[in-house]
């Protein structure tokens, strides 16, 4: 008997300029482009194996070995029609192939990084069960084809489906064939770029990225002067900071973005606020880190950011890590300033405190 069944794995991404709003919510069509970062292909990804059996009764879905509902007009069970749509063409195409795109599917995920690790989960979950659907149904699909399947499973995941230096484009058609993700540059191109995740908090967020976003969209005034006179300009300028590997123009604007991002989420009404004090308390020693060193005429020797969440990710240069590890835990010695004090991932391989 043939055992239809197929593994895939993808990693977690961070932005440096920050999707925050759509115009679309059914397709999950942004309001601007954005552009992240995939530090680690080894220690920070979602792995999903995926099968096909006529005898399965219906498609069920495990999350580290936890079943989860598939919703009707869920967005899991969106990119799984669309992925069997995709395969039928296949099977139309040829009379030979198997009909998998009529048999259910069973389909279990697991995260390598821990849960304490603050980080959203759902980019590199819905780019891993993508890939491997779409590896299942041998479907010719590129990875950026791909992205349009999981960016309807969550925006952020469409980035997810590259390593390194990855773009997702706005786009204009209604339809979202062009809001897709691009890679800038692989991984290989910057090797010196690491970045440390520091744990303020590993509690659920209180305002989820879904209706946060909706409420943005509606009453920030802040988020339609981003979109159309502050992103744009941005991109073409990070993208170009991560050719030149220019690591003073990728942190001036990491962090700016980092900031007005933070900016939109309390120009929403009601306010959202995903930074707590050890957040801010963090900005400042990034700031004052940078501060010393240009005015002893260096240049930028670190970058945050954070998401819609309390945890802050540090880019820096290799060269600079150890010393930001060294100034992070002087000024918060105390443990739980740093649920489960703080994680360690580096380009090469992850370290625990
Ligand atoms: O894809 P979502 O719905 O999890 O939204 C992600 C939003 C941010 O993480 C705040 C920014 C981003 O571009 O990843």
């Amino acid at each position: 008997m043939t055992v239809y069944q197929a593994t895939a794995s993808a990693p977690v991404n961070i932005a440096v300029i920050k999707y925050w709003g759509k115009r679309d919510t059914k397709l999950i069509l942004p309001t601007n482009s954005s552009l992240s970062v995939t530090l680690d292909q080894d220690h920070l990804r979602s792995t999903t194996t995926s099968r096909a059996d006529p005898s399965f009764d219906h498609d069920r879905l495990w999350l580290n070995g936890k079943e989860e509902e598939i919703k009707g007009d869920g967005r899991t069970a969106t990119c799984i029609a669309e992925l069997k749509r995709l395969r039928k063409e296949v099977e139309d195409a040829d009379s030979n192939a198997p009909k998998l795109s009529t048999f259910p599917v069973h389909i279990a995920s697991y995260n390598n990084f821990p849960t304490a690790a603050g980080l959203a989960s759902s980019a590199s979950g819905f780019a891993a069960l993508v890939s491997s659907l779409a590896q299942l149904y041998e479907l010719p699909a590129s990875p950026s084809t791909l992205s349009l399947i999981s960016r309807q499973g969550s925006g952020s995941a469409c980035r997810s489906l590259y390593g390194g230096y990855v773009a997702w484009n706005v786009g204009t058609d209604p339809s979202g064939v062009d809001s897709n993700a691009v890679e800038v540059a692989p991984r290989e191109h910057w090797p010196d770029m690491h970045a440390l995740i520091c744990v303020v908090s590993d509690d659920k967020k209180g305002t989820s990225s879904t209706s946060g976003m909706q409420r943005t969209v509606e009453t920030s005034a802040l988020l339609q002067h981003r979109i159309k006179h502050v992103v744009p300009q941005r991109m073409a300028d990070i993208s170009k900071a991560i050719q030149e590997r220019d690591f003073d123009s990728f942190a001036q604007i990491t962090m700016a973005d980092s900031n007005q991002f933070h900016a939109v989420a309390l120009d929403t009404a009601p306010p959202i606020f995903y930074l707590n004090d050890v957040s801010r308390s963090i900005i400042q020693v990034v700031v004052e880190y940078n501060r010393l060193s240009l005015a002893n005429g260096g240049g930028y020797k670190a970058a945050y950011t954070y998401d819609a969440g309390p945890n802050a990710v540090i880019y820096a240069p290799e060269k600079n890590m150890k010393e930001i590890i060294q100034l992070i835990l002087n000024y918060f010695p105390q443990k739980d300033a740093f649920k489960d004090t703080f994680a360690l991932f580096k380009n090469d391989k992850a370290e625990g405190k």
